[in-house]
């Protein structure tokens, strides 16, 4: 019997209707158009408005899109993980909401939480679940909405950040398409570079702390960028080596899409063509754990059946990783 591997079978992705433009921005801090775009790659963002909707809401909407465009029946999903650095609550779980509003009454859910890098840690949990046969038909969502913890008078943060959602459908395969390998790594020593201090269980807010804005994402820009360029270069330049993949292997590189200057120095070190590089910052910044779903999104229609993809991934913690995947559909 061949073996079984887990392969993506459909995606869907949102976005809310609100864009907030660098122009936009330079009326809100001491920024510019210009600095933005050399400096990032960003153009715009997309920003989720509306009182009392949380990251569940984006991760509805994406599996709805999912649900519509497939016509499958959430009665089979069974199991929803919602990858997220901003559950709508603490203590409630934004996956179990999320599964129930879909409809996907005979699954099992659970939130992920690993920062930027959630979703590929997701993938590579989705993975395990799949080829060990326990399971068949598992919704993976990325979602965030980052402008929840953004301080919209912080230069070094809020000209990065954005809010959306993206989900994919992983089912297994018997054609050896799908996750191929992965490399997954965290190191705490880098939580004080990039964090949301107070809020959770070490700091809880007090007025004090809620008045100098504390519980908003705090990030120390030069130290998180130097390790991502470093660590996501490093994996992915790993795993290429250790399956023995060229440059002229892969079909695409599916980057976390942070800052442009940190996915050009990826594509560089494992020597990719620009035309290979997945690349859709300049509509959403940072998403989060939503960067990579939204990518299959765009691209979705230029992906064919057999195309090697290198996913790699950096976020706080640190953590982060690269995965080694083959494209299952032509759409
Ligand atoms: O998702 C994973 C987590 N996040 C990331 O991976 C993000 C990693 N970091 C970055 O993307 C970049 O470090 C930033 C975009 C946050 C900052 O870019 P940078 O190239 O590292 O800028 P910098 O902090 O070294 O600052 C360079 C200059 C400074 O001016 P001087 O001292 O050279 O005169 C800053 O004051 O740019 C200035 N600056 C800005 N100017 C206009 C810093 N932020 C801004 C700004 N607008 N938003």
């Amino acid at each position: 019997m061949s073996k079984i591997t887990a392969a993506i079978t459909a995606v869907g992705g949102y976005v809310p209707d609100f864009v907030l433009s660098n122009k936009v921005l330079e009326t809100m801090v001491d920024t510019n158009d210009e600095w933005i775009t050399t400096r990032t790659g960003i153009k715009e963002r997309r920003i989720l408005k509306e009182e009392g909707k949380g990251t569940s809401f984006l991760a509805i909407k994406a599996a709805e899109d999912l649900i519509n465009k497939t016509g499958l029946d959430p009665k089979e999903i069974d199991l929803v993980i919602v990858a997220t650095a901003t559950p709508d609550m603490k203590a409630a779980s934004t996956a179990a909401y999320t599964a129930t509003q879909i409809g996907a009454v005979n699954a099992f859910s659970f939130d992920l939480e690993a920062a930027c890098s959630s979703f590929l840690y997701g993938m590579s949990t989705v993975s395990a679940y799949i080829e060990s046969g326990r399971y068949k038909k598992i919704l993976l969502i990325g979602a965030d909405k980052n402008s929840s913890f953004i301080n919209y008078k912080d230069r070094a943060t809020c000209i990065i950040f954005g809010d959306g959602a993206g989900a994919v459908l992983f089912e297994p395969n018997n054609e050896g398409l799908g996750l191929q390998d992965e490399l997954m790594r965290s190191n705490g020593e880098g939580r004080e570079f990039l964090q949301a201090t107070y809020g959770g269980s070490s700091y809880p807010i007090t007025e004090d702390t809620f008045q100098e804005g504390k519980h908003y994402v705090f990030q120390d820009g030069k130290t998180v960028f130097k390790n991502a360029v470093f660590n996501m270069a490093d994996v992915a330049e790993r795993i290429l080596k250790r399956n023995n993949l060229t440059n002229d292997d892969i079909s695409w590189l599916a980057a976390h899409q942070a800052n442009k200057r940190i996915i050009d120095a990826t594509a560089n070190r494992i020597n990719l063509e620009e035309k290979k590089v997945m690349m859709n910052i300049q509509k959403y910044g940072n998403t989060t754990s939503a960067t990579l779903p939204l990518l299959l999104h765009d691209y979705e229609s230029q992906l064919k059946k057999g195309d090697n993809i290198i996913f790699a991934a950096f976020g706080g913690g640190f953590t982060w990783g690269s995965i080694y995947f083959k494209w299952a559909y032509n759409s």
